[in-house]
């Protein structure tokens, strides 16, 4: 189904986001904003706010926000056309089905298609697995591994028939869409004959759930020791690897709840953890964690948790995904098991509490990686050398400036060595460029850019809540100055719109693409435009202001390197054109 845009604006136009979102928050007017505890997100104190002149909510805490649709859909975990849907009933609003464009109609057909395949084909395994005679040995490997009959009907665990043609012909029977059956990855093309096979055969199956509930994919295990142990659908229209994580359509109301998710590798382990009640729980399937999983995480839980099997795998695992969570800004801890359990057979042998128990133990990133280096070197003068070499390489990662001298104080203690010597060796590994990133941190570039930066957004908050300055703004091309590719690009957006539009901003949002930019949207409309002074001028001297400081930026950086190019001192030269590309690249970051 498909809300034409008119559709939108009148649904936007007509509702009021304080009386909707008032049936699932208890909200108190409190100066311009109303406040409430956050659904987003576990908290104490309200930081939650909603805007009825500006049509907007935005969490000051987990910084979710966005319009009235954007609300619904993350509160009750639906797609945008059931929100508009949704929101359009409350307030009589009629939606018909409209034209739309040819190749926007076809790719609506072929995700649609596609979803009801995999839920007719979900449908299938399941009862084979259920009823048949067939599923047999598939029941008992389940039963075996310890899933109770609950969890198999929650999650629709199935069983994929020995057979080559099994599901070609449920897709022949139910005459499906030549295409979408290729595209699902449910079926293959025969090599030497015509026709085509079962992508699974003999296999206990997992339908893996988008945050919709609708079923994006499959996962299917052999029962003994064949290779390979799992198989998972390929990537298409509606599965992305790097954005589904299993278990989070029925995990995300704990998550919430919890304030925190525990991360894990495999279906098995998610399943037994949510059997014995740890139900705020995730799985990766075996692919190394994106920022996209992260943002999406951050959605439910502001903290979380890595699970490991081990040692080993821990390690790398925490190696690679430190970097995003250093990004992102997330609270993250890393639990290693005891023994040689995986988190499946850890609870199932020990139980809940024992889990939990662990758990309560488990240590931030920078902790476990110390510990690993402690384990590694020893802590003997030569070991402690060693760990401060393997430590500074994570620590420049750490963005925050206070965050990132607490662990330097507390490795400085651990190893005994003076602090300043810590901070020096920290220091070095800046400037031993081995991580491009380095020169970021330079206190005075970070200064300045950070001050571009907030009168930028400053610029996007004004054409947000005073759509009279587009004008001047859009004749001036100052978007041409903007440090910030991010801010760059959704002040394009902006000016393309008409400012006369009605609700102004909650339509902004609605052509917004992703959640990611209505949520910055909501936080830049958020903040108060002081309106005592006349707009025009501020308008101006904002503008003025941008176009200034860049073109004295960057002839201060030309200039240098002009004279460094004169002087022939190549090793200067090269710094500052380094600096002068950092200070793109930091900017096209945010
Ligand atoms: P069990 O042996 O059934 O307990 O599986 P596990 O989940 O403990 O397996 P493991 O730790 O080996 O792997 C973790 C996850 O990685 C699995 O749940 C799968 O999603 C994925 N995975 C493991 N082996 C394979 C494989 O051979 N192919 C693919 N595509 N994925 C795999
Ligand atoms: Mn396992």
């Amino acid at each position: 189904m498909y809300i034409p845009e008119e559709k939108v604006s009148e649904i936007l136009n007509t509702s009021d986001i304080v009386d909707v979102i008032s049936e699932s928050v208890i909200l108190k007017k409190s100066g311009r904003n109303f406040f409430g505890l956050c659904p987003f997100h576990s908290e104490k104190t309200p930081s939650f706010s909603v805007n009825a002149s500006k049509q907007i909510f935005h969490c000051f805490g987990c910084s979710a926000g966005g319009n009235v649709l954007s609300y619904i859909m993350k509160y009750h975990g639906i797609s945008f056309p059931e929100a508009a849907k949704m929101v359009a009933r409350k307030y009589n609003i009629t939606i018909e089905s409209e034209t739309i464009n040819p190749a926007k109609r076809k790719e609506i057909h072929l995700k649609e298609g596609l979803f009801r395949l995999n839920k007719t084909v979900m449908g299938f395994y399941f009862d084979e697995l259920k009823k048949s005679s067939n599923g047999v040995k598939a029941r008992n490997y389940l039963k075996q591994r310890g899933i109770s009959d609950d969890i198999i009907q929650q999650f629709k665990l199935g069983f994929s028939l020995d057979a080559w043609e099994s599901i070609v012909q449920v897709i022949r029977k139910q005459k499906v869409d030549r295409n979408i059956a290729v595209q699902s990855g449910l079926i293959l093309e025969r090599k030497q004959e015509k026709g085509y096979y079962d992508r699974f055969r003999n296999r206990i199956m997992f339908p893996i759930f988008d945050v919709n509930m609708q079923v994006a994919g499959f996962g299917g295990r052999v029962m003994d020791d064949a290779m390979p142990k799992y198989m998972n659908s390929p990537e298409t229209p509606i599965y992305n690897k790097s954005r589904i994580l299993y278990g989070l359509h029925e995990a995300k109301q704990y998550c919430r709840q919890k304030g925190f998710v525990y991360i894990v590798e495999g279906y098995f382990d998610f399943l037994s953890l949510y059997q014995h009640g740890i139900k705020n729980t995730v799985a990766t399937l075996g692919t190394a964690l994106t920022s996209d999983h992260v943002r999406i995480l951050k959605g439910y839980a502001p903290k979380m948790v890595l699970v490991f099997d081990s040692d080993a795998a821990g390690i790398s695992a925490a190696k690679r995904s430190i970097k995003i969570f250093m990004k992102e800004g997330v609270d993250t801890r890393v639990l290693v098991l005891p023994g040689d359990n995986d988190p499946d057979s850890y609870v199932t042998k020990h139980g809940q509490d024992a889990f939990n128990t662990c758990a309560s133990k488990a240590k931030t990133v920078m902790q476990f990686l110390l510990q690993v280096s402690i384990e590694t070197h020893g802590l003997s003068v030569e070991g402690r050398i060693r760990i401060l070499n393997d430590m500074k390489q994570h620590l420049i990662l750490i963005q925050d400036t206070a965050l990132r001298s607490l662990y330097v104080k507390e490795l400085a203690e651990t190893l005994n060595i003076d602090e300043k010597a810590v901070l020096e060796k920290v220091r070095d590994q800046y400037l031993n460029r081995s991580d491009k990133r380095l020169s970021l941190m330079d206190e005075n570039i970070n200064e300045d850019m950070l001050e571009s930066d907030r009168r930028e957004e400053q610029m996007v908050s004004m054409m947000l809540n005073r759509p009279e300055t587009i004008e001047k703004i859009k004749d001036s091309d100052v978007l041409k100055y903007f440090y910030s590719e991010k801010l760059k690009q959704l002040a394009k957006k902006i000016i393309s719109m008409d400012p006369k539009k009605e609700a102004f901003i909650t339509n902004v949002m609605a052509n917004m693409k992703n959640n990611e930019d209505q949520e910055l949207i909501a936080s830049y409309a958020m903040k108060d435009f002081d309106s005592e002074q006349d707009v025009h001028q501020t308008a101006r001297s904002l503008i003025n202001r941008i176009i200034r400081v860049r073109k004295k930026q960057e002839n201060t950086l030309t200039n240098k390197i002009i004279s460094a190019e004169k002087g022939s001192d190549s090793e200067v030269m090269e710094l500052l054109k380094q600096k002068q590309a950092e200070i793109q690249q930091l900017h096209s970051r945010l």
